[in-house]
């Protein structure tokens, strides 16, 4: 037999390709061992034979030497066929046909657990050929296509028996042929003997080269998802049942000393081929046909150890970092939503944004991170009323995460506070949780899209939560920033110019590119200025670049340079306007300067105010890392129930199970944060959306007469 394919052989492209050239041509020296002679077909081999080949989970396979030669996979099947049968008939069951503890002895040992009735493990003969039993089909074919199917899927393309590999072993497996006969003889199996063997002789005379193990490997590393493929070969749930047994029984009798040298779930055959697993990282295959006393591949066994040694790859050496969870706390103090707020409005969130914290979540949440995280923001809570998680930077969540999120917003609850989620979509890694908030009723309360959405929610809360009702629901002319300061006289000079106007939801108010001759102040409704942005494939993307609401104004750019509209203005809801006329402004500002005049200071002012507070928030945005390094010793909680003992001003938030109209209330929490923050990304800060927003102006729309120019929208 000579399977020998020409080698593809890849040019040594980097440092891993590199190392394993350098690993390889080491190894090669070795020539301790024995080809197995005992199936006479394996005794052919040419024992120089040598390839090695390392798989990633995201699908990268680096090889060196005889990589692409075939060779028979012989007991490493035994993993995969116990892994199908785990899915198919579930743990329960398999469980009570074959056992899980080591022998301590040969894989081809005759002793059985009369005990429990059942074979030792899958990974020796009689454990794989009760597992063989196992394998579903209504005729010997498909048997034989089930098993090849499940190994396929392993190696992501079609794998095929070695004929004269099988007729070898068919013709000497008298040994397997007793074990059979044996379990049969105590009710541990229950077909016929030969049934069994002719599919166990199959799987081991499986073909594949050391590419295809590592593939096979990196599977199981993959959280049973091909690599290659991106097929799943076997249900996440049994991928540790079957590194569990491969670590303690995979080798055998040497599964001790494996373990606690090299540390990898592995399995071997008796061609020489061996497969060794890190889960969440690579699987390694190697191919060397001279074996060691315990039947394992001598230059095998070497490799793995030397790759375990030199990365420090031993599955019980510590590579999570639990602390990493937070990437950047941020206080609303400083970062604030893109919506456009009134002078009062962002004078209120200067003083009471430290009621809402934003952490900045990354990386895998699981028992270890996510305890941290939620201690973290335990306290936070101390002072905060609302904490965002903003989970964009999330790629992994288990259920561990999930239990002590949902564990957290109860327990944030009985003590009315609010966990706040951003970038919780239901096909993400915390879908299950979304669900479970949905299925709950709060989900609307709790999971925004964007953290911008999440941001400028809560300050809603607080600011309807510390402004008189009355303050949101009428204005004069005189109360709009954009006047203040003018006379009573000139006020009336103005109300004669406010044209009304209504916009239906998702209406355009001003389109980009329009000439800009009006500009407007919201009276009722919002508004969202944004961005029609070309994607690389020619489709439209909108950017949301702020939204305005009551009392805010936009398009007084219009006043100073009477150009194009840069942006789109869209209702959000039903909205109404005061829109001035440009040019009748200017007309206005001849007989009357000090309108003209006051309207440009007081656009001046807002601008300088906005600026200053985006240079705020950058500033804070970049203060180091190392303030999140040292995180402020935890005060003594004020907890807002304990404020209630002042009752007058310590009113709490609505919690986060009551129903969504219920408002929150004062609260008296004080005292700055120390705003962490990282050298990360800037997002557009609120601010400078603010003076990009307010550059937009707007296109005369049709004057409703419905509208009484009074200026109070209620
Ligand atoms: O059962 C046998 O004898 C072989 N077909 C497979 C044994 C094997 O690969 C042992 N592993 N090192």
């Amino acid at each position: 037999m000579d399977t020998r394919v020409p080698d593809n052989i890849l040019a040594s492209v980097g440092p891993i390709d590199h190392y394993l050239t350098a690993l390889h041509g080491r190894i090669a020296g070795v020539t301790d061992g024995e080809i197995a002679t005992y199936i006479p077909e394996l005794a052919k081999v040419d024992p120089e034979l040598f390839g090695i080949a390392i798989a990633t989970v995201d699908g990268k396979v680096y090889t060196v030497g005889d990589s692409s030669y075939s060779f028979t996979i012989q007991s490493i099947s035994k993993a995969f066929v116990y892994g199908y049968t785990l899915a198919e008939y579930g743990r329960d069951y398999v469980l009570s046909r074959i056992g899980v503890e080591p022998t301590g002895e040969a894989f081809n040992s005759i002793i059985l657990d009369e005990v429990h009735k059942r074979p030792f493990n899958p990974m020796v003969n009689a454990g794989a050929m009760a597992a063989a039993e196992l394998i579903k089909g209504d005729t010997p074919e498909a048997r034989i296509a089930t098993m090849l199917g499940a190994l396929s899927r392993f190696a992501g393309r079609s794998l095929h028996v070695d004929e004269s590999v099988l007729r070898s072993e068919q013709a000497t497996g008298h040994r397997n042929r007793a074990i059979a006969y044996m379990m049969l003889n105590s009710g541990m199996i229950h077909s016929p003997p030969e049934t069994i063997l002719d599919i166990y002789f199959r799987q081991c005379s499986v073909r594949v080269t050391c590419a295809d193990l590592a593939v096979m490997a990196a599977t199981f590393a993959n959280d049973g998802v091909n690599p290659l493929t991106g097929e799943r070969a076997l249900a996440r749930e049994y991928i540790q049942d079957v590194l569990t047994v491969m670590n303690s029984c995979g080798m055998y009798n040497y599964a001790g000393q494996w373990s606690y040298e090299i540390g990898m779930p592995a399995k071997s055959g008796v061609a020489g081929g061996i497969i060794a697993v890190i889960p969440g990282q690579i699987g390694i295959g190697v191919f060397s046909p001279r074996l060691d006393a315990h039947g394992h591949s001598v230059r095998g066994v070497r490799v793995c150890r030397e790759i375990s040694e030199t990365f420090g790859l031993h599955v019980f050496r510590n590579h999570t970092n639990s602390g990493a969870i937070i990437r950047r706390e941020l206080s609303g103090a400083v970062v604030r939503s893109k919506r456009m707020r009134t002078p009062k409005e962002r004078a209120l969130l200067d003083e009471r944004g430290e009621l809402i914290s934003l952490i900045e979540v990354q990386g895998g949440m699981f028992f270890g991170s996510t305890e941290r995280l939620v201690r973290r923001i335990d306290a936070l809570a101390a002072d905060a009323e609302f904490v965002i998680l903003d989970l964009r930077r999330v790629h992994d969540a288990d259920q561990a995460a999930r239990r002590l999120l949902l564990d957290l917003i109860e327990w944030l609850h009985e003590r009315d506070r609010r966990l706040i989620f951003a970038h919780l979509s239901p096909d993400g890694p915390l879908g299950p949780l979304h669900i479970e908030l949905i299925a709950r009723g709060v989900a609307d309360q709790m999971v925004f899209e964007h953290r911008d959405q999440a941001l400028e929610w809560c300050e809603n809360q607080l600011i309807s939560a510390f402004t008189d009702t009355s303050d949101r629901t009428k204005f004069s002319l005189g109360q709009l920033d954009i006047f203040a300061g003018l006379p009573r006289d000139d006020l009336r000079i103005l109300e004669g110019l406010v044209r009304p106007m209504v916009f239906e939801p998702g209406q355009t108010i001003v389109a980009e590119g329009d000439e800009a001759n009006l500009f407007f102040v919201v009276a009722r409704g919002t508004v969202t200025v944004q961005l029609r942005l070309k994607t690389e494939n020619d489709s439209e993307r909108i950017v949301r670049v702020a939204s305005l609401g009551p009392g805010v104004s936009f398009g007084e750019m219009a006043l100073l340079d009477g150009g194009h509209r840069s942006a789109d203005v869209v209702a959000d809801d039903r909205v109404v306007c005061y829109g001035f006329s440009v040019e009748e402004l200017r007309e206005v500002g001849q007989s009357h300067p000090r309108i003209f005049t006051t309207i440009l200071g007081n656009m001046m002012r807002d601008f300088s105010e906005r600026l200053r507070r985006a240079n705020d928030e950058i500033r804070a945005l970049r203060s180091s890392r190392a303030a999140q390094r040292r995180p402020k010793k935890r005060r003594m909680r004020a907890p807002m129930a304990a404020a209630s003992a002042s009752a007058s001003a310590a009113m709490r938030f609505s919690s986060a199970w009551r129903p969504a109209s219920t408002s929150p209330k004062r609260s008296i929490s004080s005292g700055a944060r120390a705003n962490m923050s990282s050298n990360a990304t800037l997002p557009i800060s609120s601010a400078a959306t603010s003076l990009w927003a307010i550059a937009v102006a707007v296109r005369r729309m049709p004057v409703k007469s419905d509208i009484s120019p009074t200026m109070s929208p209620a």
